[in-house]
């Protein structure tokens, strides 16, 4: 059934891959973004791909003085839920300025559902993270794994799960699912979305692609000394699309819910693959040389993580479809399409 939904962060790299399977899902989407790590030029690239109803309200969930009007935008779009996308995510970032990182990501979490509640439309699809897990269990993670992040991005994250089940308990008519992503990596297959991070990439493929196109000399890998198969860091790496997918699942689960549920749902391929398996991937499918320098681990890194996506299958009949060569292909052709990412001076 077509819903009015509100896409916080809609304008980012998973958020115009979510929106474009939104509105492809014969949804209406109202986009709520202050482009401080995305691009406006996303949003024509997503109504280009999946023409329908786009609202846009380019206004900040964090700060205060714009809260009112994000109320009130929300209770005039009509909505129906949100998935709650928007919020800082670079881990070492997060240990330098942590106030940061908990001003904006608690407080646009905050601002949002009060704007939901004002709306009536409790019903919400967070943006968590594999993060939380800290470095605390066995692979593969299942959800009911310990969590403890290992820097204040993660703890953000961990917290605003807490903050979500305790609303919930106090107002039964929410209902919620925390989406935990493992490592998001691909692009859409048009490669008019992607992911363009500013300055330079904390996140492996970015980086990678960067020096595939010829905007990086070379890769730095952190560590080749971890207890691993050829010992740098293993992950589970997801195709953006997968992901998001698993965003319309999850919201269409919900919708037969009752109230009052509160779920956590690992999104990953459960799979791990290595730094060193990842450059050979993209080297495959660029066609390009990847020079690499080995260097010391990074701090708050964690050797190996990959997930039991099984609740996932279970609840919304959602797994990872895509490989780890689409997903290296997909990637690429986005980067190669888009040498300077969304900015074309
Ligand atoms: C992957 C592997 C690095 C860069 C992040 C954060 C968060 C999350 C996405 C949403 C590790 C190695 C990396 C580089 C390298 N977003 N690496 N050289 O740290 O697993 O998690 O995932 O939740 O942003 O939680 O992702 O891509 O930074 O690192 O060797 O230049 O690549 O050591 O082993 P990470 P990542």
């Amino acid at each position: 059934m077509a819903k009015n939904l509100v896409v916080t962060g809609g304008a980012g790299y998973i958020g115009s891959h979510v929106a474009v399977d939104l509105i492809n899902a014969g949804h209406d989407v109202l986009i709520i973004d202050n482009f401080v790590n995305s691009h406006p030029k996303a949003i024509e690239r997503i109504k280009e791909i999946a023409p329908g109803r786009i609202d846009l309200l380019e206004r900040d969930l964090a700060n205060a003085d714009h809260a009112d009007e994000i109320v009130d935008a929300i209770k005039t779009f009509g909505a129906d839920g949100a998935v709650h996308l928007a919020g800082l995510k670079a881990v070492g970032e997060s240990v330098e300025k942590p106030a940061k990182y908990y001003s904006t990501n608690i407080g646009s979490a905050l601002t949002l559902i009060r704007a939901l509640e004002a709306a009536n439309a409790k019903s919400l699809v967070f943006s968590s993270s594999a993060t939380v897990y800290g470095d605390y269990n066995d692979n593969p993670v299942t959800e009911d794994g310990e969590t403890g992040a290992t820097n204040p991005y993660g703890r953000t994250k961990l917290f605003i799960e807490e903050i979500l089940k305790d609303i919930a308990r106090a107002d039964n008519d929410w209902k919620i699912v925390n989406l935990r992503y493992f490592n998001p990596v691909g692009a859409h297959p048009s490669g008019k979305i992607g992911e363009d991070p500013n300055d330079i990439p904390n996140n492996l493929f970015p980086y990678i692609a960067q020096v595939a196109i010829g905007r990086r000399e070379k890769l730095t890998v952190f560590g080749n000394d971890y207890a691993t198969r050829d010992g740098t860091g293993v992950r589970d790496y997801i195709h953006v699309c997968d992901l998001a997918r698993g965003h319309v699942k999850a919201l269409d689960w919900l919708s037969g819910q009752k109230n009052g549920v509160v779920k956590d749902i690992n999104l990953g391929a459960g799979v791990g693959y290595s730094v060193l398996e990842a450059v050979s991937a993209f080297k495959r499918a660029s066609n390009r040389d990847i020079p690499y320098e080995i260097a010391a681990r990074r701090e708050g890194d964690i050797a190996e993580i990959y997930a039991d996506a099984g609740l996932a299958n279970e609840l919304l009949n959602w797994k990872a479809e895509k490989s780890l060569e689409e997903m290296c292909a997909d990637h690429w052709r986005w980067q190669s399409q888009n040498p300077n990412g969304y900015k074309t001076d």
